[in-house]
């Protein structure tokens, strides 16, 4: 077997070769004149590859497509998608409006499709071939567990959306673990604060799958420092951190930012590789 990393997943693509005592294909990625892109895998394919290629921008989706043509040649070709872009948009809300998720998926030619933490899992259904989404909230949560200089620490959740990751997570933790709401005070004042527990002079950590803008981070910071919280981080499995994310989060008086390297960030400390690897292993 035979790892391809695409240009978004570089070291990912090396870790996971690692994890699988599996050689890792040298590739070349360059642009024409015009912009267009050129791909070529300089090593021989063999039967069976991996191509490992997250898709956070359009040029991701075109490095892609034009790896899995690349691949063309294998009997088995496996893609790992660590993170998929376009999947937010997974409905249509308006009369007219693409269904992105299943534009891309549609495109997607393989034997068998890994995410991780994908958005919604109902965006599987629009591959048309095998698909795994693995969990990557445990190895989150052992990440935060070894980092041992923590003070009474919480888990949270920034909204109900996110409480089941943020639940397996706490579980690899054994530590208490709730969810920021909305809790209206008065006609106009509005108090984000955790729906059960009290954050005063407790360390926080706040995880969500993606950290986009910034904003919704932030904002979470900010209201629970203002709460007394001790120090407060965000950890997150995707880290989109889109323009000017970290100086919004670092202004915010967050402590730390801490990934996964599904994106790869200078925060991108936790790494897939093991799960992707075992995922591979058994399919
Ligand atoms: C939304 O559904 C996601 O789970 C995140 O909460 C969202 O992407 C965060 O976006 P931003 O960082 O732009 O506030």
């Amino acid at each position: 077997m035979k790892v391809i990393g695409g240009p978004s997943s570089q070291l990912l693509a090396s870790r996971v070769a690692s994890a699988l005592g599996c050689e890792l294909a040298v590739c070349e990625f360059k642009r024409f004149p015009d912009h267009e892109m050129y791909i070529r895998i300089m090593d021989d394919i063999g039967p069976e590859a991996v191509i490992v290629q997250s898709t956070a921008t359009d040029s991701d989706y075109v490095a892609l497509l034009q790896l899995i043509d690349a691949c063309s040649t294998a009997a088995r070709v496996h893609v790992v998608i660590p993170y998929m872009g376009y999947a937010r948009q997974d409905k249509v809300f308006n009369r007219g409006e693409a269904l992105s998720a299943r534009a891309m998926a549609r495109t997607i030619e393989a034997e068998n499709v890994i995410t991780v933490n994908i958005h919604e899992t109902s965006v599987l259904d629009h591959f048309q071939c095998n698909t795994v989404n693995i969990d990557a909230a445990p190895l989150m949560g052992q990440y935060i567990r070894d980092m041992d200089h923590f003070h009474d620490p919480v888990l949270l959740a920034p909204d109900a959306g996110a409480k089941g990751l943020a639940a397996s997570a706490a579980e690899e933790l054994g530590i208490d673990c709730d969810h920021l709401e909305k809790k209206r005070l008065s006609g106009d004042t509005v108090r984000v604060a955790p729906k059960n527990l009290d954050v005063k002079d407790r360390d926080v950590v706040i995880l969500d799958d993606i950290v986009s803008t910034g904003g919704t981070m932030a904002e979470a910071v900010r209201m629970l420092r203002e709460q007394g919280a001790a120090d407060v981080y965000v950890a997150c499995i995707h880290p989109v951190l889109a323009g000017n994310a970290i100086l919004k989060l670092c202004s915010s008086g967050v402590a730390d930012v801490i990934s996964t390297d599904t994106i790869e960030k200078a925060v991108s400390r936790v790494s897939v590789a093991p799960l992707l690897a075992k995922t591979i292993n058994e399919l």
